[in-house]
C-alpha cells in the first residue's frame, strides 16, 4: 500500500452494521479528513421519494420526482451531509423503520444510483477545497464503482449475530440480513468486497482496534 503526505481518497464498503460509520468518523477525526456516508444519500432520497407519495415500483414517477431533486452539500464538523434543495433531513426521518425498511429497494435502482455517482466523486474536490487531508467515505460500492482508483481501500465484515446485536443495542427496527441479501444480489453496483481491497473482520477487534490497523496500513 503506498504511503504518502499528499490528499488521501479511504474507501470504507460493507454490510449493514459492521461498524462502517464509527470506524470512519474515527479515522476521519485522527487524519483529520472529511467524511461521507453514502448510506445516508440513498436514505435521503428514499425520504423524498416515499415523501412526494411513491414507491419503488413506479419507476417512471420516480424518474420525475430525481429529476426534480437538487442536490446540496452541508458540512457539518469533518462530516459532509447531503441535502435536497437546500434541506439536510434529520438523522431520525433518515433511520425510520419505514427508511430501513425501503432503502435497498431504492438504492437498487440505476437512476437512483446514476443521480448520485458525479455528485459522490464530487466530494473529493470539495474536501481539497476546503483543505482536508483527504476523504473517507463509506458505503456499499466506493471502493468498486465510485472511487476504484483510491489507493486505501477497505471492506470491513462481521457475523450476523455481532451485527444484530449492534443494531439492537442503537434501538433500531431494521433487517439487516433482508436488507445485505437485497444489497449483495442487485445488478446495479451490488455489495462486494472489491478487488485488492482489504478485508478486516470487526468483530475480532474493538473500535480503537480496527482504526489503529487502518491508521497503520495507510502509513499515517
Ligand atoms: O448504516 P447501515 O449500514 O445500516 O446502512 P447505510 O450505510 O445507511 O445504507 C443504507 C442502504 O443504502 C444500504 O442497505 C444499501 O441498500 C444502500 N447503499 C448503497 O446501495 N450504496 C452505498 N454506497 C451505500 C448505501
Amino acid at each position: 500500500m503506498p504511503s504518502s503526505n499528499t490528499f488521501k481518497i479511504i474507501t470504507i464498503d460493507g454490510g449493514a452494521a459492521v461498524g462502517k460509520s464509527s470506524t470512519s468518523k474515527g479515522l476521519a477525526e485522527r487524519l483529520e479528513l472529511m467524511h461521507v456516508d453514502t448510506g445516508s444519500h440513498y436514505r435521503t432520497l428514499t425520504c423524498a421519494i416515499l415523501g412526494s407519495g411513491a414507491d419503488a415500483e413506479q419507476s417512471e414517477t420516480v424518474s420525475k420526482i430525481l429529476e426534480a431533486i437538487k442536490l446540496s452539500t452541508q458540512i457539518d464538523g469533518r462530516t459532509a451531509r447531503l441535502g435536497i434543495n437546500e434541506v439536510v433531513p434529520a438523522d431520525s426521518d433518515l433511520r425510520s423503520p419505514e427508511v430501513n425498511a425501503q432503502v435497498s429497494k431504492f438504492a437498487a435502482i440505476p437512476e437512483v444510483r446514476k443521480k448520485l455517482f458525479a455528485y459522490q466523486r464530487s466530494l473529493a474536490d470539495l474536501a481539497r477545497e476546503q483543505q482536508y487531508a483527504g476523504l473517507i467515505m463509506e458505503g456499499r460500492d466506493i471502493g468498486s464503482i465510485i472511487f476504484p482508483e483510491a489507493a486505501y481501500r477497505f471492506f470491513l465484515d462481521a457475523d450476523e449475530a455481532t451485527r444484530a446485536a449492534r443494531r439492537a443495542k442503537e434501538g433500531q427496527t431494521d433487517s439487516i440480513a433482508a436488507r445485505d441479501k437485497m444489497d449483495r444480489t442487485r445488478l446495479a453496483a451490488p455489495l462486494v468486497c472489491p478487488k485488492g481491497a482489504t478485508l478486516i473482520n470487526t468483530a475480532d477487534h474493538t473500535l480503537e482496534e480496527v482504526i489503529g490497523k487502518i491508521t497503520h496500513l495507510i502509513g499515517s
